[in-house]
């Protein structure tokens, strides 16, 4: 009888706890990442100055007219994962260098951008985003 009542309480709970989230699924953190006016601008400020031709160490080019086709689906040249595997960000090689979780995850080289500050929290989470949602050229 105790234990029905608790796994009563603990469904309502659930119940309610959906209820919230899901009332918060329509807000802000549902909107859709775009790679061209959200992650392409960024790359082209912060990583294409080095990652320019795609011949330069790293081989690939960033700007935002070939950033994309050559980061998605592409393998990684320093470690076994792809660059960005749609909707797997947690085996996507480009959150791993920008995070600075590339060598425990048996990679090579420096965290990215290369010889500058990381990129802020908010954008690394914009670019998990848009991996989760598929890595879209939208
Ligand atoms: C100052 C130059 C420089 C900047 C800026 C820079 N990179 Fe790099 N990048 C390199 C070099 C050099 C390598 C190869 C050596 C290494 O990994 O440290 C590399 C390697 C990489 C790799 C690994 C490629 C592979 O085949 O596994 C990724 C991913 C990467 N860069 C992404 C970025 C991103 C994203 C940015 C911008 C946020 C960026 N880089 C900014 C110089 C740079």
């Amino acid at each position: 009888m105790t234990f029905a009542l608790y796994k009563y309480i603990g469904m309502a709970g659930g119940i309610l706890l959906s209820a919230i989230s899901g009332g918060h699924a329509g807000g802000i953190e549902e909107t859709e990442v775009s790679f061209s006016k959200d992650i392409a601008p960024v790359m082209r400020r912060k990583c294409a100055t080095c990652h320019m031709t795609g011949t330069e160490a790293g081989g690939m080019a960033l700007h935002p007219r070939a950033a994309w086709k050559n980061i998605v689906g592409k393998p990684s040249g320093e470690s076994r994962f792809f660059i960005v595997s749609p909707g797997e960000p947690e085996k996507s090689y480009l959150l791993m260098k920008l995070e600075g979780t590339h060598i425990e995850n048996g990679g090579t080289g420096a965290q990215m951008p290369f010889a500058a500050p990381p990129l802020n929290a908010r954008i690394i989470q914009t670019i998990r985003d848009w991996i989760s949602a598929g890595a879209l050229d939208n």
